[in-house]
C-alpha cells in the first residue's frame, strides 16, 4: 500500500519511534503530522541510542526523505537542538527534511502558560509535558497564532507578535503576577531562528501529494495516542491535537484515499504518563517489575510512567475509531519472567460488564478490570525472529489477543532494537 500510517493505541510511548525506524526502510517519505516536542520516541540502532521529540524517526535511513506536517506545532529552538544532536550523532539532515510553512509556532509565553494553566487547575490538573503545546493549539484555534511563514516577512511578523503579546502581557501580568515579557527580546530570538528554520520551509501538503503521484511510499508518524486525542482520548486528560489516524491525514495536509495501512502499535501491557484514568493500572510489585524492566521512564520528562496491564478495552475502542488494519505488539520481552499475564477484556461497572469504553470519568476511576488470565513464559525471547521460535505460551497470549480483537498483529517486537523484530505479514 502507497500509504501507511503508524497510531498509538493508548496513552502514548507504545513504541511509535521503533516500529517507525524499522518501516522507514521501505518508505521514501515519512512524517510526523501532529503534536509537538511534547513527543518523545525513542530509536536504538547497533547499540546507538537516538531520542526524537520533532524530526520523524525515519531520519536515520539515510536518503529518506522527512516531513514535519501542516498540524504540527513546533518549537524553534527544539528543532535546530535536535538537529544539532543529530548532525553529533553523524546524521546529516540538508536536503532531505522539510517543515510545513503552515505549521504553527511555540512561542515562549505558550509556555509559560502551559505552567500557569496547570498551577490554576490545582488537583485537576492534567500532568502536561510543559512544552506549550495546549496553548500553542490554543492560539491556532483562536486565529492569532505564529505560523512558520509569517518568519518570512520581518514587518508582518513584528506586527502579529505585538498584537498577541499585548494580550498575553495582560494575561500574564493581571491574572498570574508575572513580569511583562519583552517584545525586543522575542521579536530577536525568532528572527534569529528564522534564519536558521525558513530554508527547511516547504509547502509540504503539495510535496506529500505529488510524492503518492509518483508512486512514492509514504509512513505517517504518529504522535502520542488514542486514548490522548482531543476528542477520542479521555478528556480532559488529553493533548491538545488529534493522534488518531483520521487525524495524521488531516495534519498531513492529504484527503482520504483508499488502500491505507493503519498500523496500530500496542504495548503488551498499558502505560500512562501524567493524570487522567487508567483502569488497569497496577500500583503494586508488578507494575513497578514493568516500569522498571521496561524502562518506563519519559523519554521527553524523564517522569516514571503507571503501568498496568494490557487494556483491551481501550484496545478494541482504538482499533475501531482508528480502523486499524493490522496491529504490532511491542516489549513483548518485558513480560517474560512473570508466572501469570492477565489483559483486560471489559470492565465492570454499575452492575453491568462494558465491553465498549466508556467516556465517564467518574466511572472510569471506580470500574474494575475483568481479566483473561495466561500462563507467563521463563524464557528470555529478545533473540526470537520468527514466530515460530517464540514459547508457546507467548504464541498462546499472542493469539488470545488477536482472539478479543479481531484484527492480525503483524509485527512483533522483542527488544528495543532495529532488529528485535518479527515480521508475520508484510505491510508495504
Ligand atoms: P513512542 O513514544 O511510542 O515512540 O515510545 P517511546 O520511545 O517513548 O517508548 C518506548 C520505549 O521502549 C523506548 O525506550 C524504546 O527504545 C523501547 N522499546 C521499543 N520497543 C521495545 C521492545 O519491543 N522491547 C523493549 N524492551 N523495549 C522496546
Ligand atoms: P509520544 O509521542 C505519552 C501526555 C502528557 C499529559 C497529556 C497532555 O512519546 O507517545 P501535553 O504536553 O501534550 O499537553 O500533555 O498528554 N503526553 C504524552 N504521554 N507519550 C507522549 O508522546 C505524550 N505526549 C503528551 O503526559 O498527560
Ligand atoms: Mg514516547
Amino acid at each position: 500500500m502507497p500509504l501507511c500510517i503508524v497510531v498509538g493505541t493508548h496513552w502514548g510511548d507504545e513504541g511509535k519511534g521503533k516500529i517507525v525506524d524499522y518501516l522507514g526502510k521501505d518508505a521514501d517519505v515519512i512524517a510526523r503530522t501532529q503534536g509537538g516536542s511534547n513527543a518523545g520516541h525513542t530509536v536504538i540502532v547497533e547499540g546507538e541510542k537516538y531520542v526524537f521529540h520533532l524530526i520523524p524517526s525515519g531520519i536515520l535511513h539515510e536518503k529518506k526523505v522527512c516531513v514535519l506536517g501542516d498540524g504540527m506545532v513546533i518549537d524553534p529552538f527544539a528543532f535546530l537542538q535536535e538537529i544539532e544532536t543529530l548532525l553529533k550523532q553523524g546524521i546529516e539532515v540538508k536536503g532531505r527534511l522539510f517543515i510545513s510553512a503552515k505549521a504553527h509556532l511555540v512561542m515562549p509565553y505558550h509556555r509559560l502558560f502551559d505552567e500557569f494553566y496547570e498551577k490554576w487547575r490545582g488537583k485537576g490538573r492534567i500532568g502536561t509535558t510543559g512544552r506549550g503545546i495546549g496553548p500553542a493549539y490554543e492560539d491556532k484555534v483562536a486565529r492569532w497564532g505564529i505560523r512558520v511563514i509569517d518568519l518570512q516577512d520581518r514587518d508582518s511578523f513584528a506586527e502579529k507578535l505585538k498584537m498577541i503579546l499585548e494580550y498575553k502581557n495582560l494575561l500574564l501580568s493581571k491574572i498570574f503576577g508575572h513580569p511583562l515579557l519583552s517584545f525586543e527580546q522575542i521579536f530577536a530570538e525568532y528572527l534569529g531562528y528564522a534564519e536558521k528554520i525558513l530554508p527547511y520551509m516547504i509547502d509540504t501538503s503539495a510535496f506529500l501529494y505529488q510524492s503518492l503521484n509518483e508512486g512514492k511510499k509514504i509512513l505517517l508518524e504518529g504522535a502520542q495516542g488514542t486514548m490522548l486525542d482531543l476528542d477520542h482520548g479521555t478528556y480532559p486528560f488529553v493533548t491538545s491535537s488529534y493522534p488518531v489516524a483520521s487525524g495524521s491525514l488531516l495534519g498531513a495536509g492529504i484527503g482520504p484515499l483508499p488502500n491505507i495501512e493503519i498500523l496500530g502499535i500496542c504495548k503488551a501491557y498499558t502505560s500512562r504518563v501524567g493524570e487522567g484514568p487508567f483502569p488497569t493500572e497496577l500500583k503494586d510489585e508488578i507494575g513497578t517489575y514493568l516500569r522498571e524492566k521496561g524502562k518506563e521512564y519519559g523519554a521527553t520528562t524523564g517522569r516514571p510512567r503507571r503501568c498496568g496491564w494490557l487494556d483491551g478495552v481501550a484496545l478494541q475502542y482504538a482499533i475501531q475509531v482508528n480502523n486499524c488494519t493490522s496491529l504490532a505488539l511491542t516489549k513483548l520481552d518485558v513480560l517474560g519472567g512473570l508466572p501469570r499475564i492477565k489483559f483486560c477484556y471489559a470492565y465492570q461497572g454499575i452492575g453491568k460488564e462494558w465491553r465498549e469504553f466508556p467516556f465517564d470519568s467518574r466511572f472510569l476511576d471506580h470500574c474494575t478490570p475483568l481479566y483473561e488470565e495466561l500462563e507467563g513464559w521463563e524464557e528470555d525471547i529478545s533473540s526470537a525472529r520468527s514466530y515460530q521460535d517464540l514459547p508457546t505460551n507467548t504464541q498462546r497470549f499472542i493469539e488470545s489477543i488477536e482472539d478479543l480483537i479481531g484484527i492480525p498483529i503483524s509485527l512483533i517486537s522483542v527488544g528495543p532494537g532495529r532488529g528485535d523484530t518479527i515480521i508475520r505479514k508484510s505491510l508495504w
